[in-house]
């Protein structure tokens, strides 16, 4: 039964082979829901990214083989197409998740994912977006799921109302392209103004497409030309101190959920242990919201949440960016002793 499945998607999907591109020649939208023409300066606060990845939407089995099931045991496609243009946005990002997460077996997630498409079923979703209505513009990803949209998008779409909003759409397919993902998501939300401009791209593209999301972004008119924060300003921001023995290490945090939950916990006597040359890290007991988290992007002085682990890191050297990895804050004194950190530290709000 999961053979023919398979071969059967596999066929279904050899209708094209496209490769990464915007897809205004593709796709035909009912003229009442094209987009209208918008010019628009600069990005930021009022712009969400909302995607659905299978990666973070799978159960993670020990087993899982990743030359069938690559998408759960690195980075989804869509994951990294939507920190692309966060990044290129300095928008909010918002992960599409299901309370019933899909099987990471590749057969298995095609098996319910049909029969979810079958009877038209709505996956319910951990959560919704905090106050919908602070958006203009969304740019909303996914990937190609039986001809069309993962049924989750759909109950995403019902229940944040997209209407009068610009949204530009990402996706990324097998050989299957858009097909008929567009008019779903026409049809779910009428009143959206889905702009005909769209980024779509072949999975085994998805990794090396950053460049052309990027640009794509920036033709849209969209970039975030705030300048990255210079460390000294940091300091008029909420601070914590992370002690050890008599030293005392200091950071400013950002405005981000992950932050706010780090806060929470404070204040806090944990055990710190090494990962590789240049991490100290910690296992929080509960896990941090990245709901909406800046991705972490600096080098050595970031403090940073890696979600697919759990734990919070204090970086001392290089790394590389991960679409899992979210920045809490940045280091404002003590950067020198960080790599020192060891036994327990006692993390808290500073006066
Ligand atoms: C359940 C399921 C159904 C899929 N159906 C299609 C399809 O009909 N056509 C297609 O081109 N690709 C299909 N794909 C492939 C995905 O669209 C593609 O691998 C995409 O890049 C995955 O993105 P992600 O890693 O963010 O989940 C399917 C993948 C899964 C898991």
């Amino acid at each position: 039964m999961k053979k023919i499945l398979t071969m059967l998607l596999t066929l279904a999907m050899s209708f094209t082979l496209v490769a990464c591109r915007t897809a205004e020649e593709s796709v035909e939208i009912e003229e009442s829901s094209r987009n209208k023409e918008t010019t628009v300066e600069g990005g930021g606060a009022n712009i969400l990214i909302a995607y659905f990845t299978w990666a973070e939407n799978a159960v993670l089995e020990e087993d899982v083989d990743v030359v069938t099931s690559p998408s759960v045991v690195v980075p989804g496609n869509v994951q990294q197409l939507a920190t692309w243009i966060q990044e290129e946005t300095g928008g909010d990002i918002f992960s599409i998740r299901v309370t019933d997460p899909y099987p990471s077996d590749w057969d298995a997630c095609l098996e319910r994912a049909n029969e979810e498409r079958g009877s038209d079923v709505r996956p319910e979703l951990q959560d919704n977006v905090e106050n919908i209505d602070q958006y203009d513009t969304v740019f909303l990803g996914y990937p190609n799921w039986w001809y069309g949209v993962p049924m989750a998008l759909l109950s995403f779409l019902e229940q944040n109302d997209l209407s009068g909003k610009d949204v530009y759409l990402f996706c990324s397919h097998g050989t299957g392209g858009l097909a008929n993902s567009v008019e779903q998501i026409v049809e779910t939300s009428p009143e959206a103004i889905i702009s005909d401009s769209i980024f779509d791209c072949y999975e085994e593209e998805a990794a090396s497409s950053e460049d052309e999301i990027r640009s794509w972004v920036n033709d849209l008119g969209y970039s975030f030309s705030e300048e990255p924060k210079d460390r000294d300003d940091t300091a008029s921001q909420r601070q914590i101190s992370v002690r050890i023995d008599d030293n005392t290490i200091v950071y400013a945090l950002n405005d981000g959920s992950a932050a706010d939950s780090l806060c929470e916990m404070l204040p806090l006597s944990i055990e710190v242990e090494d990962y590789s040359t240049s991490e100290k890290i910690f296992y929080p007991e509960d896990g941090l919201d990245t709901s909406n988290s800046p991705f972490a992007k600096g080098g050595s002085g970031t403090l940073a949440y890696y979600e697919p682990w759990g734990d919070v890191v204090f970086f001392y050297g290089e790394y590389n960016e991960n679409p899992g990895l979210f920045e809490l804050g940045q280091i404002v004194s003590g950067e020198e002793l960080i790599s020192q950190m060891s036994g327990t530290i006692t993390i808290e709000i500073a006066e």
